[in-house]
């Protein structure tokens, strides 16, 4: 199987965990898309969702779906979303399409997170995919600075030869070569750091069920 085929396996078993009549949060990726599709065809049966992204929104409603903002909904059931890397403990990398803010904020809204991936996101230890962590444009410098202290390699995502900007108007840091013994500690500390907006650990909060895709299935893990 493709992994685009893993990925698409693991949207059509996430339907499972729509609620009926809800708002479901919805996140950004390739994965997060395949969901988007799969949600598409079952639109009738819930009131609408919550994006993460201005991509997230832009692709429910070319289904039809309706776009709710966070502030006018009270409860989110069930949040759905892809990941960069997840550990068999639901702590998880994100932000490599640059909506882990979002991400975050909207996931912390859901009494549930469900992780869609393919089986290649599941980790040992997180911290081969680089670690996005999105930064005021004018703290740049210093957070870089503080990001290296703690031992990785910090790099300015650039997109067609500019820093990338996210739909918050912010920047990207990748922090590259960082093995993370804690994760939980690691995201505290970096989300300290003056002029940070989030990191793209999603620990504290982790991940409540995972669906990963692989050749002899979707494999659920509940955390
Ligand atoms: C978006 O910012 C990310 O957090 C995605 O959820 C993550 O990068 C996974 O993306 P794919 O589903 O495209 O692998």
């Amino acid at each position: 199987m493709s992994q685009d085929e893993l990925k698409q396996a693991v949207a059509r078993a996430a339907i499972d965990y729509v609620v009926d009549g809800a708002i479901i949060g919805v996140g950004t990726g390739s994965t997060a898309n395949f969901f988007i599709d799969e949600l598409g065809k079952i639109k009738d049966r819930i009131k609408g969702a919550v994006a993460s992204s201005d991509a997230t929104a832009a692709r429910l409603k070319s289904h039809g779906i309706a776009v709710f903002d966070l502030n006018d909904v009270s409860s989110i059931l069930v949040y759905i979303d892809g990941a960069d890397e997840i550990t068999a403990q639901g702590a998880m990398i994100k932000g490599g399409g640059a909506a882990l803010t979002r991400e975050k904020i909207v996931s912390s809204a859901a009494d549930k997170f469900v992780c869609i991936a393919d089986g290649s996101k599941l980790v040992d230890t997180l911290g081969k995919f680089p670690l996005p962590v999105e930064v005021i444009p004018m703290a740049q410098a210093v957070v870089s600075r503080k990001l290296a202290a703690l031992g990785g390699e910090p790099r300015l995502r650039l997109k067609d030869g500019r820093p990338l900007l996210t739909d918050n108007g912010c920047v990207i840091i990748d922090l590259a070569g960082l093995t993370i013994a804690d994760a939980v500690q690691l995201e505290t500390e970096i989300n300290q750091i003056v002029g940070v907006v989030t990191v793209g650990l999603f620990a504290r909060r982790g991940a409540d069920i995972a669906l990963l895709g692989t050749a002899d299935g979707v494999k659920k893990l509940t955390f």
